[in-house]
């Protein structure tokens, strides 16, 4: 695969989410332009990132190789979505987690980019058949899920439409490696993708023994923060239970581990 670095990508929207990833791609090393429809909130944006780049660096915890005015001179804000979208090789769009909104942006990118313009949403819970059911072409597009704030929590779900080439998702997969993140990839989307299912699980039945009189709320927000969500902070539910047998078997009764 080409060499992505020093490309450009566009952030649409730029609030909590956009002005995070917008952080994100500048510690890679990427020009990033944000576009946002609501005047003067993009420029906003950009004294905001200032701020925060400029802090981290002065703690030393600013990400990637670049210093902070490095960084700073490849960003760029744009009131005109057009202007925005000018050598863009990745869209990642940001704004409300509404629909219709999301439909209107597709269809506005869509009409202003080539046809190998990756397009990208950050939406947590849409699904990508209905984010981008009017895109034309939806071979290229695909939700890149952020876990907030996305600058310090580098997960990152890539979820496919159901006609998103494979040659996307790897695209994706390298450019959110390679700005340091930690992408998954779900092979079909599903509601609440991996995060949410996995966490709704976890609130279904801490809330069930609640309900049942078995334990206090406190006690159950304890069996997470002293127990389960110290070991799940490194190691993974699949790979406990492989670790759980001298031979990495996985155990037959769930009691013991
Ligand atoms: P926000 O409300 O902070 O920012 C949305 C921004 O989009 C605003 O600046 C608004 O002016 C702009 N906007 C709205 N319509 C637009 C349009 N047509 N064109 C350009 N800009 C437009 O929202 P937030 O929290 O940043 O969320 C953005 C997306 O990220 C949502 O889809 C959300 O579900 C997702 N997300 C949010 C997380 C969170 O914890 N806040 C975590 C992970 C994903």
């Amino acid at each position: 695969m080409t060499s992505l670095k020093g490309k450009i990508i566009t952030v649409v929207g730029s609030g909590l989410i956009g002005r995070s990833w917008a952080m994100v791609f500048l510690s890679g090393g990427y020009k990033v332009k944000i576009y946002d429809n609501e005047p003067g909130q993009a420029s906003g944006a950009i004294t905001e990132i200032r701020k925060q780049i400029e802090e981290l660096q002065r703690a030393k915890m600013l990400r990637g190789n670049l210093t902070a005015a490095q960084q700073l001179s490849l960003l760029s804000s744009h009131d005109d979505l057009q202007q925005a979208l000018e050598g863009a090789f990745f869209v990642q769009e940001c704004v409300f987690e509404d629909l219709e909104a999301k439909h209107s942006v597709f269809h506005e990118v869509e009409n202003l980019v080539t046809e190998s313009v990756i397009l990208s949403s950050s939406t947590s819970c849409l699904m990508p058949s209905n984010v981008f059911s009017r895109v034309q072409n939806r071979t290229r597009c695909i939700i890149s899920h952020p876990v907030n704030p996305p600058y310090y929590v580098r997960l990152v779900e890539l979820v496919p439409h159901p006609e998103t080439l494979p040659a996307v998702m790897d695209v994706a997969y390298s450019l959110m490696t390679d700005v340091g993140q930690a992408p998954v990839r779900l092979s079909k989307e599903i509601d609440g993708f991996a995060l949410n299912r996995v966490q709704y699980a976890i609130i279904a039945e801490s809330w069930r023994l609640v309900q049942d009189g078995v334990i206090s709320v406190k006690d159950i927000d304890l069996v997470m923060s002293e127990g389960l969500g110290m070991r799940y902070a490194f190691i993974g539910p699949i790979e406990t239970m492989h670790l759980n047998a001298p031979e990495g078997k996985l155990p037959i009764n769930p009691c013991s581990f």
